[in-house]
C-alpha cells in the first residue's frame, strides 16, 4: 500500500485525469485561431510563452498517467526528500511527486506556476489529496521564483513548464543538484537546446529518452 494508489490520492487522480481528457477540446479551441506553425513557434519561444500559456489557463495539460507513475517510482527509488518542479498547472504531476515524498518519510516540493487561477486549483487539489503540507507553490514566473531560496541540495527536478526555458531553469537549479540527482523533462522535442546540453557528458549529465516523449537525465558532475 502506498499514498499514490490509495485514497484520497488515487480517486482524486482518477477524477483529475478524466477531467483533463474532457478538457482536451477546450484546449484545442483556445489555440484554434493559430496556425500549426504559429503554435510551434510559440511553444519554442523564450519570450512569448506568457501569451501561449495564458490562452491555456483553463487547460490542465497534465503529464500522462504513465509518466505520473514513472515520477512516483523515480522519486521513491532515489529516496527524494527535496524536489523542484517547473510548471504546476492543476497539480497532477505535483500530486505524484508529493505522494512519493510522503512515502519517503517527508520532505519539500517547490513548484512554480505563473497563472493565478491554476495556483488556486493546484492548492485545492493538493489539500484534497492531503499533501499540501509538503508543497511550496511559488506563484509567478519560474525564472524569478526559482532563482531564490532553493534547498541546499535537490534530489529531483521536473521540467514541465515553457519548453524553451528548460535550459534556463536547469541553470537556476544546477548548483543544487546532488550527484545522482534525477531530472525528468517532458515534451523535450520542443527543446533541442536542452537535449544537447544534458546529452553531453562533458556538461555533467547522463541522459536518455524514456517513455512517452520524456527525457530522463542524471547529474554526474
Ligand atoms: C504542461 S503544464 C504543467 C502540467 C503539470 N506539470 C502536470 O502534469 O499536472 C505547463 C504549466 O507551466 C506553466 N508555465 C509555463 N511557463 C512558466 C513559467 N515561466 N513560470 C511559471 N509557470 C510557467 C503554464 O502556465 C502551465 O500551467
Amino acid at each position: 500500500m502506498n499514498t499514490l494508489t490509495t485514497n484520497p490520492v488515487a480517486a482524486l487522480l482518477d477524477r483529475l485525469f478524466e477531467q483533463a481528457a474532457a478538457a482536451a477540446a477546450e484546449m484545442d479551441s483556445a489555440v484554434a485561431d493559430l496556425s500549426d506553425e504559429e503554435q510551434a513557434r510559440l511553444i519554442r519561444s523564450k519570450t512569448d510563452y506568457l501569451d501561449f500559456y495564458g490562452r491555456l489557463k483553463n487547460a490542465p495539460l497534465p503529464i500522462s498517467r504513465e509518466t505520473g507513475v514513472l515520477l512516483y517510482m523515480l522519486a521513491r527509488s532515489c529516496g527524494a526528500r527535496t524536489i523542484v518542479e517547473f510548471g504546476t498547472s492543476f497539480g497532477i504531476s505535483t500530486l505524484h511527486l508529493a505522494a512519493a515524498l510522503r512515502d519517503n518519510g517527508g520532505g519539500l516540493l517547490i513548484t512554480s506556476e505563473f497563472e493565478p487561477s491554476k495556483v488556486t486549483r493546484a492548492r485545492d487539489n493538493l489539500t484534497a489529496g492531503g499533501l499540501i503540507d509538503l508543497v511550496d507553490i511559488r506563484e509567478g514566473d519560474a525564472l524569478r521564483t526559482l532563482s531564490v531560496d532553493l534547498p541546499e541540495t535537490v534530489d529531483l527536478l521536473l521540467l514541465d513548464g515553457a519548453k524553451a526555458l528548460y535550459p534556463e531553469i536547469l541553470s537556476l537549479v544546477e548548483s543544487r543538484l546532488r550527484p545522482g540527482a534525477l531530472i525528468i523533462a517532458d515534451n523535450t522535442d520542443y527543446s533541442p537546446e536542452y537535449l544537447a546540453r544534458v546529452r553531453s557528458p562533458a556538461n555533467g549529465y547522463m541522459s536518455t529518452p524514456f517513455g512517452e516523449d520524456v527525457e530522463l537525465s542524471m547529474r554526474i558532475g
